[in-house]
């Protein structure tokens, strides 16, 4: 069984102490830093934009995870492929033509990634599965941290981990909104790979250990 990772959001963290934030998260047990852009048109929020994402690559020591909520996300894989990321993920309510999307983010040499709203059923990526790298399954409506967690996501996860399988597909899973201990073993047992967790971990009083314990949950 491979190792289930841990990527903390930064949308959560201390935008006035970034740099410290992030060391946080580079002598911590997660594995990945999730970058949350947003645009203010696909989602009701803005978060902070390329200037920001570049500061932040400077200190960052562990894959950049980054999840676009934007609308045409075409027009910015070169860019964001330039700044470092090493995954980068669009929404599939975003993309008119989501299999070329999908190529040109690999042609940039980055893993290709598909985010689904709740409302967003998983069979519609029957024909792109075996081209995606990384599907993100979100547990809350994309635009804000601090939301509650989705309970259908769990049959997502299991209906998506069975198109994997049946496809033959190599394709990871990435949950993300609401993820705390409470739900991390269950979402893994329901076929998660990767967890983001932004408030859980940034709003805990003891940042390394909330982040250390997750990783023992989804990997006991
Ligand atoms: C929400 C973002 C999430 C968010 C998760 O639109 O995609 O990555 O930071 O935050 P929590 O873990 O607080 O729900
Ligand atoms: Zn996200």
């Amino acid at each position: 069984m491979s190792t289930k990772l841990i990527a903390p959001s930064l949308l959560a963290s201390d935008f006035a102490n970034l740099q410290r934030d992030i060391e946080m998260v580079n002598k911590s047990d997660a594995d990945w830093f999730h970058i949350d852009i947003m645009d203010g048109v696909f989602v009701p929020n803005i978060s902070f934009g390329m200037p920001v994402l570049e500061a932040m690559a400077k200190h960052t020591k562990k894959p950049l995870d980054v999840h676009l909520m934007i609308v045409d996300p075409d027009r910015y894989i070169k860019t964001f492929a330039n700044l470092g990321s090493e995954i980068l993920t669009v929404h599939y309510e975003a993309c008119t033509h989501l299999h070329r999307t999908i190529q040109a983010i690999k042609s940039e040499g980055m893993k290709a990634g598909v985010a689904l709203n709740p409302h967003t059923n998983v069979n519609l990526l029957e024909d792109v599965i075996n081209d995606l790298d990384l599907v993100l399954i979100m547990s809350v409506n994309p635009g804000f941290g601090g939301q509650s967690f989705i309970e259908n996501t769990y049959s997502k996860v299991k209906q998506l981990k069975d198109m994997i399988v049946r496809k033959g597909a190599s394709t990871i899973i990435e949950i993300d909104g609401g993820v705390t201990n409470a739900n991390a073993k269950a979402l893994v047992d329901a076929g998660a790979d990767v967890l983001v967790a932004g408030s859980f971990v940034f709003k805990s009083t003891s940042q390394l250990k909330t982040i250390e314990d997750l990783k023992s949950i989804v990997n006991p």
